[in-house]
């Protein structure tokens, strides 16, 4: 696996932990598994693998850590770079905006130029709508902490089993 590193942005752990678990599964360096916030030009430029999570806030809103965050995404280049993206949300109360900042994130990193993988299909999750979903599917991993979290480690499991060759 080429130098790979997980971003994430989190209020209360729940992406955190996610973070944490794929790091685990994929047995990347703990080193690289940071905030986004502390994302910049030169850690972009140190890694060949993105892997980029946020839970969401407001209403479809990224998580707070990645404020800076996005912008650094938004001005790089990452055209020889592999980027999946995780995110965490609420399915049943925030139905209509369900891990929508996965999809910001997507659509950042894709506008980049890099190589984007990890799409997963929306079987098996209740909600109305979401920005995350691109032709019938979610452009990353969805996970729902507050009402599904039986559900995660399987989840992770089978995504990370997905993305793992192209790393
Ligand atoms: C005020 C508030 C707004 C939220 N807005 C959304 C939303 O728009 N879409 C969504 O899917 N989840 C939403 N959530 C749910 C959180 O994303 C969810 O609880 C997540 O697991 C938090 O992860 P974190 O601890 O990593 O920040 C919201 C939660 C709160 C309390």
């Amino acid at each position: 696996m080429k130098q790979t590193a997980i971003v994430y942005g989190s209020t209360s752990g729940n992406c955190e932990n996610i973070a944490n678990k794929i790091d685990a599964a994929l047995g990347i360096d703990s080193a690289n598994v940071f905030t986004a916030s502390q994302l910049d030009a030169s850690k972009i430029a140190s890694f060949d693998n993105l892997l980029l999570g946020s839970s969401t806030w407001g209403s479809g809103d990224l998580q707070d850590e990645w404020y800076d965050g996005i912008e650094v995404i938004k001005s790089s280049d990452l055209s020889c770079k592999t980027v999946a993206v995780f995110g965490c949300g609420d399915s049943s109360g925030f139905s209509t905006t369900y891990c929508d900042a996965m999809g910001t994130l997507y659509e950042a990193a894709k506008a980049a130029g890099a190589d984007m993988i990890g799409a997963v299909s929306t079987d098996g999750y209740t909600f109305d709508d979401s920005t995350a979903v691109a032709d019938g599917k979610f452009v990353g991993l969805a996970l729902d902490e507050d009402n599904e979290s039986h559900l995660t480690d399987t989840r992770i499991a089978a995504w990370v089993a997905e993305i793992q060759p192209s790393l």
